[in-house]
């Protein structure tokens, strides 16, 4: 069964910070496989997540 969890809010008040945190913790925990989806057109939650653009 899947579970999802959406982070909706004012600009700038760390919902990018809080997604980054809730995907570490649950695959620290085990809960694998995580889809994480940043649908902000000016993302940044890859770059949280310490993944590198592909040049
Ligand atoms: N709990 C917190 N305490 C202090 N600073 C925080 C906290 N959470 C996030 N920040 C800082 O606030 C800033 C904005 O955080 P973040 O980018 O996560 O917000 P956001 O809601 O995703 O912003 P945006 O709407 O621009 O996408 C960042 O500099 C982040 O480090
Ligand atoms: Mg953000």
């Amino acid at each position: 069964m899947s579970t999802s969890i959406a982070v909706a809010g004012k600009g700038g008040t760390g919902k990018t910070t809080i997604a980054a945190m809730l995907v570490r913790a649950l695959v620290e925990s085990g809960k694998t496989p995580v889809l994480a989806l940043d649908a902000d057109p000016d993302s940044n939650l890859g770059t949280l997540l310490g993944i590198e653009e592909a040049t």
